[in-house]
């Protein structure tokens, strides 16, 4: 009965969600020539509504875009786009003074030109010598072909700029300009909207802080001999956008990542601690989870590994093959048992047939506070997804079936179901 009411309140706490302030913020926008230069407006308007004062760059090339009359009237101020105030007259644009003037730049769109000279410094614009300029946070939110943007050489300057601690809003996937679908898509503005104010609230606000999280994220990789190896399909998204979701609120979060070719970005409060075999993921989590306040296992756990690795590659043979296997440690189960009272432990469970019964059954033997189900039977969902659609499902038995989302979007709402956790304040 105590459990059911306690649940209620819960429920209908984290209906409520976080509240946009930018108030009083002063915000440059730097905006360069993409096709997605036109939501530039919609970001102007978002910050101008939410409080904050806007005042624009734009490259010359994004002129071509879109209007600075647009731009200036959204923002009320002038918009800024060449060195020279009034060349005649021998007038100048202070960048020096824009630079100060901000508490953030946000450079949005960032086309693959914009982020090659600003990781090169190359000053040949004014966008780019105020950024030189600025000494305040920036936030890059990238913008182009799927292909450009996947090219190693993008990649390589964009590392860069998170290696000169500027953050990057990670690209979207979608259709794209050129008719691809892939990843390229400049973020949405209400998503660049929250990921800024999320970033700009004051340590105060933010629910996680002081709190250790430890996330497992990714496939694991278990060699066979020195060239084969048993795998799965999980990129690591989904633990990956766990980790920022709570790194945003404060939270000092590990990482233990398995073997992913996707390139992530991280945010600074994310320790990332690689691992390749379910052995040493087991390893990596057993060494932090007692100093762990909250412990989420998102990784897709090899069950099974070669019982013997071999040191040369096995050579063909006549006939069949059969490989023993030997069962790996359930690391989430281990954990589970040794859980203390404060803590709180949150297992994922992806199935494709008696989806519910059998995370209820996961939930239970694991001894978890919460589970995560996805099912294989919904579209969009699972591995290799962009998305996801899950259904939470607490330890007092009740669940929560939520819509088809971004992983970013499923992370958040996974995060606020913790932080209505009725353990999670003490945890
Ligand atoms: N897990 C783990 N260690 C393992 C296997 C799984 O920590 N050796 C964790 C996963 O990270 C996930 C949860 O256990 O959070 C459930 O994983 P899943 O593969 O769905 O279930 P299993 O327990 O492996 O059961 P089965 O494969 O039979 O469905």
């Amino acid at each position: 009965m105590k459990f059911m009411f306690v649940n209620a309140v819960w429920n209908l706490k984290r209906k409520k969600l976080k509240k946009v302030n930018l108030a009083n913020k002063k915000i440059l926008l730097g905006v360069s020539g993409s096709i997605a230069a036109y939501k530039a407006a919609l970001l102007v308007r978002l910050f101008v509504k939410n409080g904050a004062e806007v005042q624009v760059i734009m490259t010359e090339d994004a002129e071509e875009f879109i209007s600075p009359l647009t731009l200036s009237t959204l923002s009320k101020k002038p918009v800024h786009s060449s060195f020279y105030a009034d060349k005649s007259k021998g007038t100048w644009v202070n960048h020096v003074e824009l630079g100060l003037w901000a508490d953030l730049l946000l450079i949005a769109p960032a086309t693959g030109n914009t982020i090659a000279k600003m990781a090169n410094g190359q000053s040949d614009n004014l966008l780019v010598a105020t950024y030189l300029s600025a000494r305040c946070p920036v936030y890059i939110a990238p913008a182009m072909d799927l292909d450009m943007w996947a090219h190693p050489s993008t990649q390589a300057n964009v590392s860069r700029l998170t290696e000169f601690g500027n953050t990057i809003i990670d690209v979207e996937e979608g259709e794209l300009a050129s008719g691809l679908e892939g990843k390229g898509r400049l973020a949405k503005p209400e998503h660049i909207l929250s990921f800024i104010e999320d970033e700009l609230s004051s340590d105060s606000k933010k629910n996680f802080k002081g709190k250790q999280v430890l996330i497992t994220a990714g496939p694991t990789r278990e060699d066979i001999d020195p060239v084969r190896f048993i795998s799965n399909h999980s990129s690591g998204t989904m633990g990956v956008e766990l980790a920022n979701a709570f790194a945003k609120e404060g939270a000092e979060v590990h990482l233990v990542l398995g073997p992913t070719a996707k390139h992530f970005y991280f945010h600074k409060n994310v320790t990332v601690i690689p691992v390749v075999s379910a052995n040493e993921m087991f390893q990596a989590v057993d060494t932090r989870f007692d100093e762990s306040d909250i412990t989420i296992m998102a990784a897709a756990v090899a069950d099974y590994t070669p019982a013997n690795q071999s040191k040369e590659k096995i050579k063909k043979k006549e006939g069949d093959l059969s490989l023993q296997l030997a069962r790996t440690k359930d690391i989430l189960q281990t954990m589970g048992s040794r859980k203390k009272a404060h803590q709180i432990l949150i297992g994922f469970a992806l199935e494709t047939n008696n989806e519910l019964e059998n995370a209820k059954r996961k939930l239970q033997k694991k001894n978890l506070d919460l589970i995560v189900l996805n099912s294989m039977k919904d579209k969009g969902a699972g591995f290799q997804h962009q998305t996801n659609k899950v259904t939470i499902i607490d330890r007092f038995q009740s669940s929560t079936e939520f819509e088809l989302k971004s992983k970013r979007e499923v992370a958040r709402d996974i995060l606020l179901t913790i932080q209505q956790f009725p353990n999670a304040q003490q945890a």
